[in-house]
């Protein structure tokens, strides 16, 4: 860049000229009048700075937006090895907050659910423990805001137990440890502590910064502690969403009702979800026509962080997709039908490239 006045490069920047020289002052460059030349490094700098201020300015507007938004309820992962008892909380959970349907009373497993606490509210969402269920852990993790990474008091930190750990840390989620199965004679929470800081949590007993509860999800000891701590962390959190904005969710999980069809559970995440609404999720499409809460009580409308089981996709969706909002059942069925084009297509050429690949291996 050549030579340039202040006031050509002011009004380049879109700034007045008295504006570019208490610039000019602050970086102690010399100037005579506003019809000075800069040379072209000065001038340089000077975009640099105002583009960072300006980047500065913006991102100060977004956070002040969105402390204007209404705070919302945690959602929290429950992760951690095989068989250390995540299902059986949630149950727990259920049995004890969540009112009981009348007829029953049996609880049926359900992948998400609010629960009430007081006046707040928290979302929990169960993640399977089993190995092959690597990549919906990954998942969960991601549509959560903390992380209750459960290991049994009688079998302490496991090879899953890592890994839940390793998905909250790549999902920058703050981690909470509970020591589940403490009503077991054989269990050891010493033990366990022990464990955690050889993974780097020093447990606040032991005078470090690690959350640690103990509990038992089967008697309910240490839970009520349990829910204290989750809303505790969600506070300094700040959660906050728009309720107003373009609704915007993840499915958890979905499976084939014999009678009802395709039912999914959804946690919606910005906005809110009415019935009547047109949505994708991934490849499929759909327009709710019932949603229903872990109760079972038909809901209208479900707002951010609330989980809801809802009807009306034409196939099932599969866990981890985002769901998203569209105008009407026409966009919706052509962002399907380009998503299943666009895999199909994927899918032909990965089978050329390994066509040519044996075909070039036969004739080495
Ligand atoms: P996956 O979903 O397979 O990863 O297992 P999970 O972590 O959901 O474990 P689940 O809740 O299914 O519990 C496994 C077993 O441990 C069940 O037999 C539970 O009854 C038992 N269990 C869970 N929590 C407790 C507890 O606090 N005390 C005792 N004694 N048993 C428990
Ligand atoms: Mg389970």
């Amino acid at each position: 860049m050549a030579k340039v006045r202040i006031y050509q490069l002011a009004r380049e920047l879109g700034m007045e000229s008295a504006e570019l020289m208490e610039l000019l002052d602050t970086m102690g460059v010399e100037y005579k009048s506003h019809a000075s030349t800069l040379d072209a490094e000065t001038a340089e700098a000077v975009k640099e700075i105002v583009r960072e201020q300006r980047g500065l300015e913006e991102q100060r507007k977004a956070e002040e937006a969105r402390k204007a938004l209404p705070h919302r309820a945690p959602v929290v992962a429950v992760m951690g090895h095989v068989d250390h008892g995540k299902t059986t909380l949630l149950d727990y959970l259920r049995k004890t907050r969540v009112a009981e349907r009348e007829a029953g009373g049996i609880t049926q497993h359900i992948g998400a659910f609010d629960v009430h606490v007081g006046d707040k509210r928290i979302v929990f969402i169960d993640t399977p423990g089993h190995e092959a269920f690597t990549t919906i852990r990954e998942r969960g993790a991601r549509a959560a805001d903390i992380a209750i990474i459960m290991v049994a008091a009688d079998d302490g930190v496991m090879p899953q137990t890592r890994e839940a750990i390793a998905h909250a840390k790549a999902a920058g989620i703050p981690m909470i440890f509970a020591i589940n199965k403490i009503d077991l004679p054989q269990a050891n929470v010493d033990r366990v502590m022990q464990d955690l800081m050889r993974e780097g949590f020093v447990p606040e007993a032991y005078g470090g910064d690690a959350i640690v509860v103990p509990i038992s999800a089967k008697t309910g000891q240490g839970v009520d502690e349990l829910l204290e701590m989750l809303l505790l962390v969600a506070e300094l959190e700040d959660l906050r969403a728009d309720p107003e904005a373009e609704p915007k969710g993840v499915i958890i999980e979905s499976k084939l009702d014999k009678r009802a069809g395709v039912l999914a559970t959804i946690l919606v995440q910005e906005g809110t979800l009415r019935i009547g609404d047109h949505v994708v999720a991934g490849e499929v499409w759909g327009r709710i026509r019932a949603m229903m809460n872990a109760d079972g009580v038909r809901l209208e409308e479900a707002g951010p962080s609330t989980a809801v089981q809802v009807l009306g996709f034409s196939e099932l969706p599969t866990a981890g997709d985002v769901l998203e909002w569209v105008p009407d059942e026409a966009a919706a069925k052509e962002i399907s039908e380009e998503r299943k084009e666009e895999r199909k297509r994927r899918e032909e050429e990965e089978a050329e490239r390994r066509r040519v690949r044996s075909m070039a291996d036969l004739l080495r």
